[in-house]
């Protein structure tokens, strides 16, 4: 199956009660591995995570280290959050893509650092 039909699929399987807002994410990682994530929501809302970072962190516990691909579902093709453009950074190199999608199919196909300019990045931690 396609990545974006994966990650489409892998948004109905959002735990979502209190928002109802499904994301679907889906991960293509340096050796070509994939990893697709959801929302999963939680009683204390703060322990919500989002369906990129449900999908990054499995990735990198499978030992995958960069990410090449991202997709992400939603029924309108909105942009992740803040926080989770923050944690792709830190797994993106220069030729990460992103691939936004919506109920139509492909909206936009977008490099990272379109999506995340001058972000605060490992290396800044050495300098
Ligand atoms: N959500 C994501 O999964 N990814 C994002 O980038 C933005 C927000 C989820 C978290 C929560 O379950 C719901 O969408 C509403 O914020």
């Amino acid at each position: 199956m396609k990545y974006e039909e994966l990650t489409k699929e892998i948004s109905e399987k959002a735990y979502c009660p209190y928002s109802k807002f499904k994301v679907g994410s889906t991960v293509v990682m340096e050796d070509g591995r994939h990893f697709c994530g959801c929302n999963v929501e939680n009683a204390s809302y703060g322990a919500t995570i989002c369906a990129e970072r449900n999908a990054i962190f499995q990735a990198i516990a499978a030992g995958c280290k960069i990410i090449k691909h991202i997709y992400i579902y939603t029924d309108g093709g909105f942009y992740p959050c803040g926080m989770c453009r923050q944690v792709i950074q830190e797994f993106a190199d220069d030729s990460t893509k992103v691939t936004i999608l919506n109920r139509e199919g492909t909206k936009e196909v977008l490099n990272f650092n379109q999506l995340f300019p001058q972000g605060f990045k490992k290396e800044d931690l050495l300098k």
